[in-house]
């Protein structure tokens, strides 16, 4: 998987990929992400990429030429499966679309900053419009971050032990159950006996019945969903 992103912020979305599961996912080069600063597209000395937007109003609109010309750029390179656009007017990211999108090749996620990008931008260019939920962060890279995150412990071999994705929360749309390791006891805290009973039926179906009741007890909604 490839995945190009583009932002006028590049450093504040680094360090997400230098430790931990996606460092490991990219020098495994299971994935390789790219960062596209948008000021490198600009055509005046002062790099603009913002103006004020037509018919008055507060915020600064993100202009549509340099964001066409990164986008345009990209896809002489290579064909690219979606064009991901960061805000918060979007389809709220689920585990549902983690999935599908981590079964694609090429990726563009485009980060808006201010109070957006211009509107042709949208109908142009972009494919998927995506939320990570209903508040206003100050631009799309946390956002992006946090989509990339969700779509790259997926690509198979990101995770050491290959089920453990498939036993996430919402895969399902159902919670996790409850986890224990040692101690067997702590202050009087016991860990179920079902746990130690080597019997592994058993032990899936008093995990099932636990993720039920969790689901039900906090998030009913799930229940609910196709
Ligand atoms: N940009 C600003 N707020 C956002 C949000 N909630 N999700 C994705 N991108 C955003």
């Amino acid at each position: 998987m490839r995945i190009d992103i583009i932002t006028v912020l590049p450093e504040l979305l680094k360090s997400p990929f230098e430790a931990s599961i996606l460092k490991r996912a990219i020098e495994a080069n299971l994935v390789n992400v790219h960062f596209h600063n948008l000021r490198d597209y600009t055509s005046n000395n002062y790099k603009t990429i913002d103006d004020y937007q037509f018919g008055g109003g507060a915020g600064m609109v993100m202009l549509i030429e340099p964001i066409d010309k990164c986008i345009s750029k990209l896809k002489e390179e290579r064909h690219y499966d979606e064009v991901i656009y960061m805000t918060p007017d979007g389809e709220t990211l689920k585990q549902g679309i983690a999935n599908t999108l981590s079964l694609k090749k090429n990726m563009i996620i485009l980060c808006g900053h201010y109070k957006g990008v211009d509107q042709r931008v949208r109908d142009l260019f972009v494919t998927k419009e995506i939320s990570i939920g209903d508040y206003v962060l100050s631009g799309g890279e946390l956002g992006a971050a946090v989509l990339c995150d969700a779509i790259i412990r997926l690509i198979p071999g990101v995770l050491g032990n290959e089920t453990s994705a498939l036993t996430d929360s919402f895969q399902d749309n159902l919670l996790a159950p409850p986890i224990y390791t040692r101690p067997r006891e702590y202050k009087g805290l016991k860990v179920p006996e079902v746990l130690f009973s080597g019997n592994f039926p058993k032990i899936e179906k008093w995990r099932e019945e636990k993720a039920y009741e969790r689901t039900k007890e906090r998030r009913p909604d799930l229940l609910d969903r196709d």
